[in-house]
């Protein structure tokens, strides 16, 4: 018993650290990307679109309420754009920068099973090209991450591209690298269509296929 209390006085030092440390990370704000003058330069702008709904206003009130509503929105994709991360940002549409969403996709985990029934849902339809087997008019669904590790990845123009770049540009951006033996023919509107925690469980679902690759 005695033992038992000196070990865990001895333990008290470290698990304060722990906790420290814990609350470090929760407080932790993401970075920055874009610098505080260029934070001003946009304020500048927005302020000049609201100055001039306040014009506006007399003669055509409608007019200034869009203006409003579309500094708005204005202003939202300037915090998004200089590294602001919503909380509801697992929610909302991913859009279709692919370093952004790589940086996103550190907020949210993947449930795979969940990208799954995303894949053979028939609003995504993936399933539908993405057949198992290849030779089809997309590549096969089986082997997905083996091959983007084995074969993509080898090709000059991904160099320096990681597997979840190559993945998340595929699906975001298909037209972007084109698979070759294969069309352009993926829709492109993905990145608004999916939500951050969506195409998590999708690229969860697609690491899981790292059997044989059939191409
Ligand atoms: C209309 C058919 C079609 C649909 C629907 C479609 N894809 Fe594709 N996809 C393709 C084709 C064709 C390619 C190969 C050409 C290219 O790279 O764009 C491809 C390429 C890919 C790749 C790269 C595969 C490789 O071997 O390099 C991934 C990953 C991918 N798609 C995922 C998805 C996901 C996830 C969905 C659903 C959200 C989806 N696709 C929906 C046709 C489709």
């Amino acid at each position: 018993m005695f033992n038992y209390f000196r070990r865990l006085i001895k333990a008290l030092p470290l698990l304060a650290l722990t906790f420290a440390g814990m609350m470090a990370a929760q407080n932790e704000e993401p970075a920055l990307t874009c610098t505080a003058a260029e934070m001003a330069q946009q304020q500048a702008a927005l302020a000049q679109a609201l100055a001039a709904a306040a014009n506006q206003m007399a003669d055509d009130p409608y007019a200034a309420l869009d203006t409003w509503f579309k500094t708005g929105a204005a202003a939202q994709e300037a915090a998004l754009n200089c590294g602001y991360v919503p909380p509801d940002v697992a929610t909302r549409a991913v859009g279709a920068d692919v370093p952004r969403i790589l940086n996103l996709l550190d907020e949210v985990s993947g449930d795979p099973l969940n990208g799954q029934l995303l894949y053979n849902s028939d609003t995504l339809a993936c399933y539908g090209c993405h057949v198992t087997q290849a030779g089809e008019a997309a590549p096969a669904l089986d082997g997905t991450y083996t091959r983007a590790e084995e074969t993509r990845l080898h090709d000059p123009a991904l160099a320096d591209y990681t597997i979840s770049q190559y993945l998340v540009e595929s699906i975001v951006h298909p037209g972007q690298y084109v698979s070759p033996g294969y069309d352009n023919v993926m829709p492109n509107n993905y990145g608004e269509r999916l939500s951050l925690q969506d195409l998590a469980d999708l690229l969860a679902y697609l690491e899981s296929q790292d059997g044989e690759s059939p191409e």
